[in-house]
């Protein structure tokens, strides 16, 4: 049995398909000694657990790890510190700089929309980590561009996954980090589930499926009326 690629692996458990991952806390904010106050977050971070995991999985050291949609520069952090070279995109200055700074100035930040990500050659990156924004399940900004605002978010999410597409070598891993979302009638939103059609139709194959399990938060209305919490998302793993 082949085991020395795994022993660089913390657990073998990360060849499971269920990750038992404690959740970022979006609301805590954090104190810089620097600056001597404490600094916004931004407010829909991935944990750092969650980021390891897959960069260590699907790529190796100095490969191109992207994330189209960084927020707070997660992925962009967690592949430096595992030696990948990185570059991140967001449409929001205020993350782009979290980004930048969490980043002690290295990687590559892009302040525009991922519809176009002109400044990646094609065929470039191993790896895409990402987790997207859609429908109104956060408030970014006020910026009607942003994605998270669109009234119908999937055709700017088909131009970015398109670029993505582009810009992965052949064989490389798109790595999406997506949750379920209520649809206003007390139903489930099938979004997260939209976006596998939406990879395949770009030319993505669709190889497995993680399920992060963010541990139990139950609320006395579950307990009341005996109605689970959903406490997990989805990463879909596609491969170009
Ligand atoms: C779910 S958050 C990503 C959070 C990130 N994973 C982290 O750990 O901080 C999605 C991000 O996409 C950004 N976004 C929305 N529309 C965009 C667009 N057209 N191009 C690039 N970024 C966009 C939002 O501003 C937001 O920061």
């Amino acid at each position: 049995m082949k085991i020395g690629r795994f022993r660089k692996l913390r657990n073998l458990d990360w060849l499971g398909s269920v990750w038992r991952i404690t959740t970022v806390n979006p609301f805590v904010k954090y104190f810089d000694v620097k600056k001597q106050k404490l600094m916004e977050t931004h407010i829909a971070p991935f944990p750092e657990e969650l980021a390891l995991r897959l960069i260590t999985l699907y790529s190796k050291r100095r490969d191109y790890v992207l994330d189209p949609f960084c927020g707070s520069g997660t992925t962009n952090y967690v592949a430096l510190s595992l030696k990948r070279k990185t570059i991140g995109y967001d449409l929001e200055q205020k993350y782009i700089d979290m980004a930048r700074q969490r980043c002690g100035g290295r990687g590559m930040f892009i302040c525009k929309g991922s519809e176009n990500m002109k400044e990646v050659y094609s065929n470039s990156m191993q790896l895409c980590v990402t987790s997207p924004p859609y429908l109104n399940l956060r408030k970014y900004s006020n910026n009607p561009k942003n994605i998270g605002n669109h009234k119908d978010p999937y055709p700017a999410l088909k131009k970015v996954f398109k670029e993505v597409y582009r810009v992965l070598k052949p064989r490389g891993h798109f790595c999406l980090n997506v949750a379920g979302a209520p649809d206003g009638k007390g139903n489930c939103h099938r979004f997260p589930f939209d976006m596998i059609y939406l990879c395949q139709e770009i030319g993505f194959r669709f190889k497995t499926t993680i399920i992060w399990d963010k541990g139990i938060t139950l609320r006395e209305w579950n307990i009341e009326n005996n109605k689970p919490n959903e406490n997990h998302e989805y990463v879909w793993v596609m491969e170009k």
